[in-house]
């Protein structure tokens, strides 16, 4: 056999500011997890890396609201999260945190060679500052419009509606988060990195990467295009890991500059807790090593982007062979949103079920490719009409029959019929699906494919009759017994990824050690002779008040949560004149065709009476594009063009928000081209 490959899983560090949901797992840890023990079963040197993002906006908020230390919401949470992880069955080699000290001196040493490499750009410039506080407003602490689409709760580093990346003076009518003030601008100095420099020796390298999703490399490719803008690495906060550099005193790293060195200071910890402190660098610094950044969708412009030029211009650290993010979940039809109370909590999950079936149940549904939805129903269904009707069931009919009927050992295989040989060669056919289906990042279809095998089993058992046969073809029923419990061996170990818990029960029952392999998923797993047990059910049905009883939880905590107060706040008054210098017109909708690679951009030809208009408009995922010829509309005639994905947009269609975020046409029945004041 080669020798093992080393492979190196990191899944994004959540931030420790709040308790983890559904949508996190289904985005970021899941897959990777699956993907991890299936390299581990194929004998691969795996290092699974993740830990908690202390840093940052986000937690310093989180504090804040509370009225305690940020130190003190980072300590909870983070061993919060650590534990639910665990309880999932999320098996992180090393969970670290981005507080430590030697994440603390990782990410100044990084930053430092950078530096005198002469990567950063140093700049003087006027940035938001909240007087009243006393403090420069970054990020996520100043809200304001977004330039790009009008949503108007944009954060100062990015907007969550049209996911465009921002700066808090690009805002429209920023106000900050601290205060509610109108913030100043007050001169400061940054260290930039240059992305923009760097983009096309970038652009080289992001071409020998091979089969990455579309939904990645699309997101990837439109940045690009856009052109990459100057980043800054430095804050003017208090909370973080304090720049390294004399002339930046009272500053801090940019949460997004050391948060995914944390992979890199994890990775050290571990090392140092196998009592090989040099055992990082095997992965890290070996170009033989695989890297994989398991994230959301959020994430992909940190990751397939700025860390990877980061780890360029170091010159010393391997670049990821792929980041296989995830699209969104969504909850009962509903977007997820922790402020709404509209989120499933895993620790509270845990208190009701078993791990496993979420983790088959949300494995089913993963955002692989595209937004999925999570409901309680279709956990039902998944748990009662897969796990319990096929996989449990068949299981329990092969061993309990093998216990009444064969003294409770496997059977000897005699004379097969091509029924039962077909069905043994099953196995080998399912675990090609299924390998082939973990290697390319398809989760989904790998457990698809993996159920398959117990469908064929199903099936098998159901059309070879042994409980006929143990009267008057006693060796037929053996060969059945025999047969399935093959069967059973081998998806307990093509499960196990998925299933971690339950395969283990499966293969105690089916009296296999826990050494157990990839390559061992064969015809012959357990040898004739070897004693079964039929034990305890795998899987036992969900009923229908257990998911009564989940849904009415969601929808209390929902009523609780007012979506009243989710209304953005009123803005301030403004003069008659400046409302009346805004043109705004009757006008329809004559054509729209989608935006290639963009999936929330649609073109439009609006005839706004004088003439007609090419709009570019980010509602693709709100309405139904089949019928939007003839839709009447309000436009904004008089807006600056503005290119968009490289169309230019000349106008903007008038869009009213609800309270669950659906955006709806603000309609008029006036002929085209009426002046609406
Ligand atoms: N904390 C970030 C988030 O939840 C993810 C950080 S990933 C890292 O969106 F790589 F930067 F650590
Ligand atoms: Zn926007």
């Amino acid at each position: 056999m080669n020798e093992k490959k080393k492979i190196l899983v990191t899944a994004a560090l959540p931030y420790a500011n709040g308790p983890l949901h559904l949508g996190h797992l289904a985005g970021a840890y899941l897959t990777p997890d699956f993907y991890c023990r299936y390299k581990r079963l194929n004998g691969d040197d795996v290092v699974f890396i993740c830990g908690s993002d202390e840093h940052g906006v986000p937690i310093t908020i989180a504090a804040e609201k509370e009225g305690v230390k940020p130190q003190d919401i980072v300590d909870r949470y983070h061993e919060m999260n650590k534990k639910v992880f665990e309880d999932f069955g999320i098996a992180f080699d090393y969970y670290g945190r981005t507080s430590s000290k030697v994440h603390h001196e990782t990410s100044q040493a990084i930053f430092t060679t950078l530096y005198d490499k002469g990567f950063f750009k140093k700049k003087t410039e006027q940035q938001l500052y909240d007087a009243k506080s006393d403090m420069f407003l970054p990020d996520r602490y100043v809200k304001g419009t977004c330039p790009n689409c009008g949503y108007e709760e944009a954060y100062g580093d990015q907007c969550e509606k049209c996911g465009a990346s921002l700066s808090p003076t690009e805002l429209i009518n920023p106000v900050s988060a601290l205060s509610g003030e109108k913030p100043e601008l007050k001169e400061t100095e940054h260290w930039y990195m240059p992305l923009g420099d760097i983009q096309p020796k970038f652009e080289e390298w992001l071409n020998t990467r091979e089969n990455w999703k579309p939904n990645v490399m699309g997101q990837v490719k439109s940045w690009l295009q856009d052109g990459l803008a100057d980043r800054a690495a430095t804050r003017d906060l208090s909370w973080g890991v304090p720049v390294p550099l004399e002339e930046a005193k009272g500053k801090v790293l940019y949460v997004w500059f050391d948060a995914p060195i944390g992979y890199i200071s994890a990775t050290k910890e571990w090392a140092t807790e196998q009592g090989n402190p040099e055992a990082w660098k095997d992965y890290w610094q070996n170009q033989d090593c695989e890297l994989y950044h398991f994230i959301g969708k959020d994430n992909i412009v940190f990751h397939c982007i700025m860390f990877p030029i980061m780890l360029m211009e170091h010159g010393e650290y391997v670049l990821p062979k792929n980041v296989p993010a995830n699209e969104f979940l969504n909850l009962e039809g509903k977007k997820l949103s922790t402020s709404r109370g509209w989120a499933v909590w895993l620790h509270e999950y845990l208190e009701d079920f078993e791990p496993d079936l979420l983790r088959y149940a949300l494995g089913t549904t993963l955002p692989e490719s595209k937004d999925s939805d999570f409901s309680w129903s279709d956990f039902q269904a998944r748990v009662n009409n897969e796990l319990a009707a096929v996989l449990g069931n068949f299981v329990f009919r092969a061993l309990s029959f093998t216990q009444k009927f064969a003294d409770g050992k496997v059977p000897e295989l005699v004379n097969p019929s091509e029924t039962d040989l077909e069905a043994l060669k099953a196995i080998q056919q399912q675990k090609e699906k299924v390998t082939a289906a973990f290697e390319s990042f398809k989760f989904k279809e790998a457990i698809q494919e993996s159920l398959n095998l117990a469908r064929v089993g199903n099936k098998y058992f159901t059309e070879t009759e042994p409980w006929k046969t143990r009267k008057d073809n006693p060796q037929a029923c053996n060969n059945t017994l025999y047969v399935s419990n093959q069967i059973c061996a081998a998806l307990g170990v093509l499960m196990d990824p998925v299933l971690p818990d339950s395969m283990k029960k499966l293969r105690t029952q089916l009296g296999m050690n826990d050494e157990i392999s990839w390559v061992q998923i064969t015809e012959e797993m357990i040898p004739a002779g070897t004693a079964v047990d039929a034990g305890e059910v795998l899987f036992t049905k969900v009923e229908n008040e257990q998911i009564e009883a989940q849904i009415k939880r969601l929808e209390e905590r929902a009523a609780a949560n007012d979506p009243a107060i989710n209304y953005p706040p009123l803005k301030k008054n403004i003069e008659f004149g400046d409302f009346m210098n805004i043109d705004l017109r009757a006008g329809e909708i004559l054509a729209s065709e989608r935006i290639p690679k963009s999936d929330k951009l649609l073109k439009l030809h609006v005839d706004i009476g004088i003439e007609t208009r090419t709009i570019v408009s980010g509602i693709a995922k709100h309405v139904d594009v089949s019928t939007l010829v003839g839709q009447k509309v309000c436009v904004v005639a008089n807006l600056s063009p503005k290119k968009l994905m490289g169309v230019e947009s000349k106008g903007m269609i008038l869009m009213a928000e609800d309270s669950e975020g659906n955006l709806k046409f603000v309609e008029t029945e006036a002929e085209n081209g009426s002046s609406i004041s």
